[in-house]
């Protein structure tokens, strides 16, 4: 291996240090805790480190350095695939999945799926989610215990259903509703998790056993999509704003549109993409503004500058603590601890290293996020640091960046932002058990280990 300060011949393979193999313990470590795992990678072998291959697990470059990561997101855009690398979520989202799509035509569906969760459209949501955030809470007695993420859960998928996809209460929006979170809890936690990752695990042993029961409620939630596409197939009107209309009206290259599988595996990955992350950010949220006291103050304080019933929405995203709240939620414990893997179709060079074709980049944005250099005192909780200081796109990176990023990051922010105004200014809450929490996997995103109990105190 040639030293760092030389330039390799482009043809020359130039990879960052790591440890000499993976064991087992290795891959468990990195499905089951990767916290401690990487903390100590990154001690020992800085920003850029190989994670050798273990069985199915392929050989991983793991890449922390924000000028390395300014470099992956930049680059042209067909310079990476990254549909290869994520087989891991195909039984959750299907193979016509914008997520598992590579080239042109993850570029065309992009720009499709990409309206609803932007500008006019999506402020048009604004005062539904807070209702639909007021409403969850209100059924909450004074004084009983609810589990933050659960709520949570309830909040961000009624906002989905009901404002991207238009859906109308009734029996198949509670079905689905239901069998979704039932569907996702078959990973909720670091060991069931373990079965996205094994294929050999991936068995149908009869209904009760784990994966038996995940097919049998996957198939249910297709049924329901399926009747809901077929109806609205038949009713022929597909001038609604809402995503389903735009995805019946779209039509490739040659004029032909979306089969009904097709549209399922989309559907299906902004029902999957879209909720789960941004209920357990907000979960992490109301964590943090109820174990830190000072914090939940300061946004008190703030929130009382504005009227919240009355004022735009854009008003309450525009508030600064409110913003920095969000931002830190997001930084220190990141929903994916790592961006969609970029898998070069060409050598290339990256910094120091000259990387092979088909070799896997994993950026890791947990590690940025807790680079001293760029977060001092990194494992503290501190809203502040985004007020004193501007963040590059390459320093901070919840919604990774480049031709992946997040489809849904503003969206995302525009919902936390109005569901936390809209808690705080109406309820006072009580964290019940104030104790430090830490992330532990649920399925491809990192949550709160153990449940984060609170309890309204006062209805304001
Ligand atoms: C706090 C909430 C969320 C977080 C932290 C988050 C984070 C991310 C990250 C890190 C990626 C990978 C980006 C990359 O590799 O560069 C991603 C991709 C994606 N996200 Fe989100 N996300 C959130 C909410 C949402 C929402 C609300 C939606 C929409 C309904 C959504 C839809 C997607 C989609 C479709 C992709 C794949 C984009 C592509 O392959 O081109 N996400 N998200």
């Amino acid at each position: 291996m040639s030293s760092l300060s030389s330039h390799p011949a482009a043809s020359e393979v130039h990879l960052p240090k790591g440890p000499a193999r993976s064991t087992l313990w290795d891959s468990l470590s990195m499905i089951l805790n990767p916290m401690d795992f990487l903390d100590q990678m990154r001690s020992q072998y800085g920003e850029l480190f190989l994670v050798p291959g273990f069985g199915r697990f392929p050989e991983v470059i793991m890449v922390n350095d924000p000028k390395a990561i300014q470099q992956i997101f930049t680059a042209d855009e067909n310079t990476f695939d990254s549909g290869v690398g994520l087989d891991l979520v195909l039984p959750l989202v299907g193979d016509n999945s914008l997520i598992l799509l590579d080239g042109n035509r993850h570029k065309q569906q992009r720009k499709l799926l990409m309206p609803p969760f932007h500008g006019e459209r999506m402020r048009n949501y604004g005062e539904l989610i807070c209702n639909i955030a007021d409403q969850a809470i209100a059924r909450q007695s004074i004084g009983k215990t609810f589990l933050a993420r659960e709520t949570m859960q309830e909040v961000s998928l009624e906002t989905i259903l009901r404002a991207v996809f238009g859906l109308k209460e009734g029996d198949r929006y509670q079905q689905i509703l239901q069998l979704l979170t039932e569907m996702l809890d078959s990973f909720n936690s670091p060991f069931k998790s373990v079965f996205l990752f094994f294929k050999t695990l991936q068995k149908d042993l009869g209904p009760w056993s784990p994966w038996g029961n995940f097919l049998r409620k996957r198939e249910l939630l297709d049924r329901l999509l399926y009747q809901e596409i077929q109806e609205r197939r038949a009713q022929g009107n597909f001038s609604g704003e809402d995503i389903l209309s735009l995805l019946l009206n779209a039509q490739d290259e040659e004029g032909q549109p979306m089969s009904d599988v097709e549209l399922r595996d989309e559907l299906m990955t902004l029902l999957f993409a879209g909720h789960e992350t941004t209920a357990t950010a907000l979960a992490w949220a109301l964590y943090w503004l109820h174990y830190r006291p000072d914090v939940r103050e300061k946004l008190l304080q703030e929130l009382q500058s504005i009227d919240i019933k009355t004022s735009d929405p854009t008003a309450i995203t525009r508030l600064p603590y409110l913003n920095a709240v969000c931002s830190e939620t997001l930084r220190i414990y990141p929903v994916l601890f790592f961006a969609f893997p970029r898998v070069p179709k060409q050598p290339m060079p990256l910094v120091d290293y000259q990387i092979p074709e088909g070799m896997m980049l994993t950026i890791c944005i947990y590690l940025l996020h807790h680079n001293p250099e760029i977060y001092p005192d990194p494992k503290t909780f501190k809203p502040e640091r985004f007020l004193d200081r501007q963040y590059s796109p390459y320093e901070y990176i919840p919604f990774g960046g480049g031709n992946r990023r997040c489809l849904g990051a503003a969206f995302a922010l525009f919902e936390m932002k109005l569901v936390l105004a809209t808690v705080m200014s109406h309820y006072s809450l009580e964290l019940i058990n104030p104790r430090p929490i830490f992330p532990a996997r649920r399925g491809v995103t990192f949550a709160p280990a153990g449940d984060i109990a609170l309890r309204v105190t006062q209805r304001k």
